[in-house]
């Protein structure tokens, strides 16, 4: 229903900036680690717990029988069938660094909060340090600021500029780098912004032409993904799977094509 997915795009929209207020109003002059988790290097600080309870306050609030899927509180079921995901900071070794590439990331998805399997119906990406912000429904376009996003045109992949990132596990960056040594030669250049859902508005926005990674969670890519679907992106996985943990590619139909063939061929989706 056209006015609901509207509702859930303008309230995602409205909790994001709300967790953005909260961020630019409480930053510490330092930023403190205040946990790590996969890894050393995976850091958890006192706002990314307090933007993601914050988030969970409003929308219990507002939608009591939706579920909530976060980043660092888990799954909490509901009963409506969507579930709220929730990235309270995406980029958070830039917010930790005062690297203003970061951003809250609500999303709202159909069925199985699983991102083979979900149908996202709504999202917004706020970038908190420049309060810019991405948002989209499913059918009804995306938008930054109210300008309505277009992907760019499909461009062979030697002159696309490419955006990834990488996990905080050993392994998996050195199977990431190996991967990285053969793309870097096959395009116009690659872009490491520290921030998947911030990357995949880019890809929305054409400030990048494609996005691949490997290993990111349901809530870097839940509001991103519809934003870039609806601004014409394609998304998938690799050997014809849908976009998930193993593999996201992001980008227009002809690039992701060539990109996912490629990362095909160099095993981008297995760790060293
Ligand atoms: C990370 C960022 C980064 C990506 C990592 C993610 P976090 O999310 O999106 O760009 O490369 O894979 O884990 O930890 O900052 O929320």
């Amino acid at each position: 229903d056209p006015a609901e997915v509207r509702a859930l795009s303008e309230l995602a929209e409205r909790v994001a900036r709300s967790a953005g207020d909260l961020i630019r109003a409480t930053r510490p002059a330092r930023v403190q680690v205040a946990a790590t988790k996969s890894s050393d290097v995976d850091p958890v600080t006192a706002m990314d717990l307090a933007s993601e309870s914050h988030l969970r306050a409003l929308l219990a609030e507002h939608r009591p029988h939706d579920g909530v899927l976060g980043e660092e509180h888990g799954l909490e079921p509901g009963t409506s069938g969507l579930t709220w995901v929730l990235d309270p900071i995406d980029g958070t070794v830039n917010y930790l660094y005062g690297v203003p590439a970061f951003a809250v990331s609500v999303g709202v998805v159909a069925g199985d909060p699983d991102p083979a399997r979900w149908t996202p119906v709504a999202g917004c990406v706020h970038a908190v340090e420049d309060s810019r912000t991405y948002t989209a429904g499913r059918g009804q376009g995306a938008f930054r600021d109210g300008v309505r996003l277009e992907v760019n045109p499909a461009r062979p992949l030697a002159s696309s500029l490419v955006g990834t990132g990488f996990g905080y596990l050993a392994a998996r960056r050195r199977a990431q780098g190996r991967v990285l040594a053969e793309l870097l030669p096959r395009v116009r250049d690659v872009r490491r912004i520290g921030s998947a859902a911030l990357d995949l508005c880019r890809v929305a926005e054409g400030s990048l032409d494609a996005h691949y990674e490997r290993g990111l969670n349901p809530w870097d890519l839940a509001a991103g993904q519809v934003i870039a679907i609806e601004a014409g992106a394609q998304v998938s996985g690799l050997r014809g799977a849908p976009a998930g943990v193993e593999m996201s590619v992001v980008g227009p139909a002809a690039t992701v094509h060539e990109l996912a063939a490629l990362l095909a061929e160099l095993g981008a989706d297995a760790d060293d």
